[in-house]
Parts: C-alpha cells; structure tokens; sequence
C-alpha cells in the first residue's frame, strides 16, 4: 500500500489543544484556530482554492474536468470534545486532503470538482448544538440563530468568530452551494469493526439524536437546620430525572442517554443546592424509542416538580432524526472494498457526524476505520497506522467511484 503523510499530518494537529488528559479544541478558540491554519497551509500548498463560508466551514477545492458540475464534498470536523483524542474528526479531514493528493499523483482526473471540507463546531461542546457548521451550509440552522448560540461563559458565537484568536480566517468567502455528493471517513470509535477483525466499515445509517438543556429550581438552606422533609433540594430533584432517564433508556432497549454536564449551585459542602443545570444527550437509531425516552423524561420531572416543590425547565437544544446513508453510494464503497481485497462490515453510527447534515440536501456515505479498544471522546482513542493509511487509500477511490456515479447537475 502506497503511504500517505496522514499519521504525520494527524500528529501535528494533536499539538493544538494538547494537555495530559487529551486533547481539547472548542469552536473557535486559538487552538481551534490554528488547526484551521494548518489545514489551509496544507491545502495551499498543494495548489488548491481555498474558500470559508460566514461560519467558518473549510473548503479546498480540486478543479474538475467539467467546471459547471456542482463539486463532491469530502471531509469532517477539527474541532474536539473537551478530552478529546486526535482523531475523531481529524482524521476525515485530512484524510479527505491526503486522498486529493494521492489523485494528483496517480495522475487521475475527476469530472466533478472535489473539495476537501473542514466542518466547524461538529462536537456542540462549546456552543451545545452538534454539526453546527455542517447544519447552518445544509440550511438546517440559520446563520442568525448559529451566531446567536452562547456558550458557559456567555460568549456567543458570533463574538468569537470575529476575534483575532479564535476568529474565521482571512480567506475568500465561498459561493458554491451546490453538492453533488458527499463522502466523510471516520474512526468508528466503538467496538464492532475490531472484534470482527476487519478494516472498514460502511455506515448504514446515523442514529438519532436529541439534546436538551435541564435546569432545576429549588430553595437554598442550611444543610444542618432544614429537616429533610421540609427541603426542595434541586440536586435531589435532579437525581431522581437522571436516574429516571437511565431506566428509561434500559428498558427501551436500543436507546442511550447521557448527562455529562452538571453544575450544582451555590455548590458549598454545608449548602443545599437551589440551582441545578445539566446536559441531556439522548440517542437512538430508532425515532419511537428516542422519543419515548423523551416522554420519559418530561413525565419524571413533571412529577418531581410537584412531589418535591422545585421548577423544572427543559429547553429542546436540538434534534436529528436517524439518517440513512445512500444506498447507491453504499454500494460503491462496498465494490472499492472489495476491489482493494477487503471485506467491508455494514455498521450503524451510534455517533453523529456530519454526514447526517449534509445527507438532507446530496447523496452521502461515510467510511469507518477501527478504534483501538472501542475508545473515543478520550485522550486515548487510537486507530492503528495500517488502518489510518488504508481508510485513506479507501477514501481515494470512493472518489473516484462516486464520480463516475454520480449524477451530474
Ligand atoms: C459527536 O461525536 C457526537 O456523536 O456527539
Ligand atoms: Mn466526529
Ligand atoms: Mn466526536
């Protein structure tokens, strides 16, 4: 297998945001940023038109033959979880740059022009909505309402996409808004593909995905003085939804939720807590079993609400509704795996990516390599250097496959 500079090129990104626990890249901070650097000083470097749109969202573009046709989008997101590892998201990203090298190399004309993308703000850690970039292009979010989005310490996005540190870069603004189709590679960062001992995966579809906001009122006291029945403790009340969201999501089966967010006001040892707020992720390939554990959740917290006389409010953040990936493009990733003697598992993606955005307005498909042990959203995600080097070369050819398939508009 002929060698890319990806494990190379993924390294040097792993440098921004760096810490012992992993790696941290929010949306629009200075490491995040320079991330967005380095990817345009590759992309320049190898000669091709750069462009950003309001957002920040990345594109270089490799001229086609038939210049009229709308381009093949190819790519992922830079940016991290707070302990993220360096190569969700990355990965895609320069991948996607590797393999138009690699087609100028062998010398391969495409008829389509295909542009290498960097989604911003995939990861919804800073500013709570995933897939930001990839939904405000898709015209699933609106610019305004994107801009408007503030994160814990009150910055909005806007602000921070016009200062110096962690701003959009000085780029020519895009104007394409067509897609022809789009591909996107990714660590599978889950178990199935290792155990199976094989080295791609072709994502039959992306689970569903609800995300809210839950904060819970209740009165302050002296943890020594109120008698326990007298108390509207809101971290009590907090306890009893998360434990609620749990069983319900187990007894749904094939449903998962998460709350990894929580902060507990006032927060003193010897203070009753009168302000809870936590995050909700709630997930499921299956639109009736996510919602069902919706249902779920707003039940509990109804009854708590009154049992216990604390206020509850859950805000809706944000929706995506499980997406199919395109047959006709998942049949070409199957005919280049097995071109490439590999055999290729079909595999639900119980993370969302871009390609879920993105899959509303063009055919798109999505290509995963093995995580080492499963791992991800933490410092230790791994994938091995020969399945780094094969996703590319995979990558490579699905481009050139998805081009001769396409249709052309
Ligand atoms: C992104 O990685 C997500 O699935 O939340
Ligand atoms: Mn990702
Ligand atoms: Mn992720």
């Amino acid at each position: 297998m002929s060698t890319t500079n990806v494990v190379g090129r993924l390294a040097e990104l792993a440098q921004f945001g760096k810490y012992e626990g992993g790696i941290n890249r929010g949306l629009a901070t200075p490491q995040e940023r320079q991330a967005r650097e380095l990817f345009v000083k590759w992309a320049s470097a190898a000669g091709y038109q750069l462009t950003q749109d309001p957002i920040g969202n990345l594109f270089a573009r490799r001229n086609g033959t038939t210049p009229s046709v709308a381009p093949i989008l190819v790519g992922s997101h830079l940016d991290t979880v707070p302990t993220g590892g360096a190569y969700d998201g990355a990965y895609g990203v320069v991948a996607a740059l590797c393999a138009l090298e690699q087609l100028d190399r062998e010398g391969t004309q495409t008829r389509h022009p295909i542009e290498a993308v960097a989604w911003v703000g995939e990861e919804g850690s800073r500013f709570s909505i995933g897939c930001l970039g990839s939904a405000v292009f898709a015209k699933l979010t609106s610019l305004d309402d994107a801009l408007a989005l503030r994160d814990e310490a009150g910055i909005s996005l806007g602000d921070a996409l016009v200062s110096r540190d962690g701003g959009l870069l000085d780029l020519p603004q895009r104007g394409e808004q067509r897609v022809a189709a789009y591909l996107e590679l990714h660590v599978e960062q889950g178990p199935v593909l290792e155990a199976a001992g094989v080295s791609l995966g072709v994502v039959s579809a992306i689970t569903g995905q609800i995300r809210y906001r839950a904060v819970v009122e209740g009165t302050s006291g002296h943890a020594g003085t109120v008698p326990m029945d007298r108390r509207s403790d809101a971290l009590s009340a907090a306890a009893e939804i998360i434990l609620a969201l749990e069983a319900a999501a187990k007894e749904e089966g094939g449903a998962v939720v998460t709350v990894g967010r929580l902060v507990v006001e006032p927060g003193g040892t010897n203070v009753i807590p009168a302000r809870v707020s936590f995050s909700i992720d709630n997930r499921s390939p299956d639109v009736r079993k996510m919602e069902a554990v919706e249902a779920a959740f707003h039940k509990t917290a109804e009854d708590a609400s009154k049992r216990r006389g604390v206020r509850i409010v859950l805000e809706k953040l944000d929706v995506h509704q499980p997406t199919p990936m395109n047959p006709k493009l998942r049949e070409a990733l199957h005919r280049v795996a097995g071109a490439m003697g590999q055999r290729a598992l079909d595999v639900p993606s119980g993370a969302g990516h871009d390609a879920m955005c993105i899959a509303k307005i063009a055919p798109a498909a999505m290509f995963f390599v093995p995580s080492i042990g499963g791992r991800s959203h933490v410092g230790q995600e791994r994938t091995s250097d020969d399945d780094l080097e094969l996703g590319v070369a995979a990558l490579t050819r699905a481009i050139a496959e998805v081009d001769a398939i396409v249709d052309t508009n």
